[in-house]
């Protein structure tokens, strides 16, 4: 739907980041005690409970208007009273202003048990999916950075979209690889900086024909590569439909040992008077086993027949829309206990080619752009925010392919050895046999893989 960028991959929360966390906050005035959201097997979890997203999608302006709708804090404040009526725990932001304030939106988020699922792009600030390998730069990487640094501090920030439907059709899966370095450069970023490990993975467009494959290809190879999430966008249920004439009983058959949280970034056909009839389908166990919920496309009204509100000057009126999603939502219950998710999850194989669906040659990725390791140990500075210059066509691209693990913080920062000059084959070739210790339960293999790579991190 939008033509942005937005992705995400998870890692797991520990106590050391959460105390950091809150140490970063100490002098503000603390609204709430929001408790971060961490990832367990294929699902997001508060504490000990699952978490499910009930969300919408925020862009007031329109997917067209470029607006930061959370520094804007009277508005936000405005739209949290419908948000809480709605029973919503999470939106959506496609794009923020990383020169900007944001404490007074996402504390009162916060207060009123919201969290926030942020794309980390903007259109001047992002992948350009026919040129991908000249947009994905150190100046590109230094802006996402710091929209990441600004926003991990939040304990309501549940995820980053590393990328927006990049891929949007078979061709474009070219610029797969790419969307895939973002994300691993994203969670190494967190992690050298000590930052809370936020979740951080991909929001795929509602296409067909490599869904599955990209969902896998961002779920497969060395820990340092793999998404903590994935996510689409999916308008295939219109009502008035079912769970077999929308073909979501297809989805979460093809999904089932799928071993990442996964969730809806964007739904709600409205090709016909929309009932949200999905929503009770969504939580129930028919779904829960495998997805987390879903973001309904979209709060504001603006021009296409997708919101749930119309918003003039300060004024808000409430839609149709608006009382058909809240009724769906007051009918649905989350299923008790565990939703019956997948304790288990791990690693994809990777995708095999083919063209046109799916047309990446290798499982290797390019390296970091050299001139962005720096800000791994120094921080990324200062975001240039909406009025920068973009960076689509500036700064320096990636010099190489990556070796699989470049990612962990310890080659990441070892000053050059995290990039090799090998070809793709060569990479490629190294990939494979590691991969496969990368099975769901080979924690001995991923400790000793995380050593190898100087990694201190566990998952599982
Ligand atoms: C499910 O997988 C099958 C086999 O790969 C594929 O043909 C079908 O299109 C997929 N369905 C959905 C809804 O993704
Ligand atoms: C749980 O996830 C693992 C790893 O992806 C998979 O191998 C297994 O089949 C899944 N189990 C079920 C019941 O889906």
């Amino acid at each position: 739907m939008k033509a942005s960028v937005a992705s995400v991959a998870t890692a797991l929360t520990v106590g050391a980041s959460t105390v950091l966390g809150a140490a970063t906050n100490m002098n503000m005035k603390r609204d709430s005690d929001i408790t971060p959201i961490t990832v367990k097997g294929n699902a997001f979890f508060k504490g000990d409970d699952r978490f499910y997203i009930r969300g919408v999608d925020y862009q007031p302006g329109g997917s067209s208007d470029l607006a930061d709708p959370i520094a804007d804090a009277e508005g936000c404040k405005r739209d949290i009273k419908n948000f809480k009526d709605l029973g919503l725990n999470t939106i959506r932001v496609y794009s923020v202003d990383n020169s900007e304030d944001h404490d007074e939106c996402m504390n009162a988020l916060a207060e009123a048990g919201i969290y926030l699922v942020l794309d980390v792009n903007t259109p001047k600030y992002s992948l350009n999916r026919a040129e991908p390998k000249q947009s994905y730069n150190d100046v590109y990487l230094q802006y996402i950075f710091a929209t990441v640094e600004k926003f991990a501090k939040y304990d309501n920030t549940l995820a980053f979209f590393s990328g927006n439907e990049v891929i949007n059709d078979g061709p474009s899966s070219k610029a797969a690889p790419y969307v895939k370095a973002v994300t691993r450069d994203m969670r190494t970023f967190l992690r050298a900086r000590k930052l809370r490990e936020v979740p951080v993975g991909y929001s795929a467009a509602d296409v067909d024909t490599n869904r599955l494959e990209m969902a896998e290809y961002m779920n497969c190879g060395t820990e340092d590569e793999r998404s903590d999430f994935f996510a689409f966008n999916d308008y295939s249920w219109c009502d008035p439909s079912s769970f077999t004439t929308s073909g979501w009983d297809q989805k979460v058959k093809n999904f089932t040992s799928y071993g990442l949280p996964l969730f809806l970034s964007e739904y709600g056909c409205n090709t016909n008077t929309r009932k949200f009839e999905e929503v009770e389908a969504l939580y129930s166990e028919k779904m829960t086993g495998v997805y987390s919920g879903g973001l309904v496309y979209e709060y504001t009204e603006a021009g296409n027949k997708y919101g749930l509100v119309k918003i003039s000057g300060d004024n808000v009126k409430t839609l149709d829309d608006y009382d058909a999603l809240k009724k769906a939502f007051d009918k649905t219950d989350n299923p008790s206990g565990d939703g019956k998710y997948n304790s288990t999850g791990g690693a994809s194989g990777c995708p095999v080619k083919n063209a046109p669906n799916w047309d990446v040659d290798t499982d290797a990725l390019p390296a970091m752009p050299s001139p962005a390791k720096k800000y791994l140990t120094e921080g990324a500075g200062k975001g240039e925010g909406f009025s920068g210059k973009g960076s689509q066509n500036a700064g320096t691209a990636s010099s190489g392919t990556a070796s699989p693990g470049s990612g962990s913080v310890a080659s990441a920062t070892a000053g050059g050895s995290a990039s090799s000059s090998t070809s793709s084959e060569g990479a490629a070739a190294n990939l494979k046999p590691m991969q496969m210790t990368f099975a769901p339960v080979a924690v001995g293999a991923v400790t000793v893989l995380s050593t190898l790579f100087g990694a201190g991190f566990l998952f599982l």
